[in-house]
């Protein structure tokens, strides 16, 4: 554990040792991060200067990050805040931590350049706060069953300085019939039985994460709903888990979605499914 007044290099070894311990599956990576962080210097001059030493503050603070790291806090809940695309997102335990892969939507909607989205469990608001970005006047509609996490999102949006394209609601789906030019959702779509990491599953939000048996019925029921309801877009894209895509591809055909996409993440993983009306 670091003590008052440490000098960075063997408060960093420190507390490498104890997440070594602990199971951390990147100690030095998160002990980097979360000492430069409480500094306030990039990680790259903390581990160029040796000889750094910490304020007395700075070492009490990085003593407790630590204590929560053991305990396999995700360094995004500690820090309270994860970079999505080019905006940075206030993250607690109300709302999933956005994953680089969810960035693949942005990209759909980039190729899309639609004028109006609708966004279905939205989270911490990071795909229609980036959509909003970097879209110039789109307007965005964005919802959630978690009251918290309409929260999370909504503070969001004001701290980026995007409500005004940005308008969130608490439910599954707007009420009332409407056309978008693209829905997006990365809905749950983990299998019930499946075991996830401490970070994941016992610190994230179970609602955010499981998606039934075979992960992929809130997504069913969500498209039977989007079409009882009258919501409707050229495009939809959906993000998806492995071994998914078929499956989703079924989904979308049998609720009227034709020319199915399945595209594939970095890591080779089946992560969107695209479907458009004919
Ligand atoms: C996997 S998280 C995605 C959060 C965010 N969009 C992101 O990509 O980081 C799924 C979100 O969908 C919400 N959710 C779950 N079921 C839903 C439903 N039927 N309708 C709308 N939102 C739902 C959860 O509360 C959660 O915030």
């Amino acid at each position: 554990m670091p003590g008052k007044g440490a000098g960075a290099t063997d408060a960093l070894s420190a507390a490498i040792d104890a997440f070594n311990a602990a199971g951390v599956e990147t100690p030095r990576l998160d002990a980097e991060i979360l000492l430069s962080e409480l500094i306030g210097v990039d990680r790259a001059s903390l581990i160029a200067d040796r000889d750094m030493t910490l304020d007395p503050a700075v070492s009490r603070a990085f003593s407790e990050a630590v204590k929560r790291r053991i305990r396999r806090e995700p360094v995004a809940y500690i820090l309270g805040s994860k970079g999505f695309r080019h905006i940075d997102l206030h993250v607690d335990q109300r709302v999933l931590i956005p994953r680089p892969e969810t960035e693949m939507l942005v990209d759909l909607a980039l190729e899309t350049g639609p004028a109006t989205v609708l966004e279905v469990g939205t989270g911490s608001g990071a795909i229609a706060l980036a959509v909003a970005d970097e879209i110039p006047g789109c307007s965005v509609l964005a919802t959630d069953i978690s009251d918290g996490a309409i929260e999370v999102a909504a503070a969001n949006a004001s701290r980026l300085g995007l409500e005004g394209q940005v308008r969130f609601k608490l439910g599954s789906l707007p009420d009332d019939p409407a056309r978008f030019d693209l829905i997006l959702a990365n809905l749950p779509y983990v299998p019930d039985s499946d075991s996830l990491p401490p970070e994941v599953g016992q610190w994230e939000p179970a609602g955010a994460l499981f998606g039934g048996p075979d992960g992929t019925e809130v997504i069913a029921d969500v498209l039977g709903r989007l079409n009882e309801r009258g919501i409707d877009a050229p495009v939809i894209g959906l993000e998806i888990g492995t071994g998914q895509g078929t499956r989703v591809e079924e989904l979308l055909a049998s609720h009227g979605w034709s020319d199915t996409e399945v595209r594939h993440d970095l890591a080779g993983i089946e992560r969107v499914a695209i479907g458009r009306r004919p």
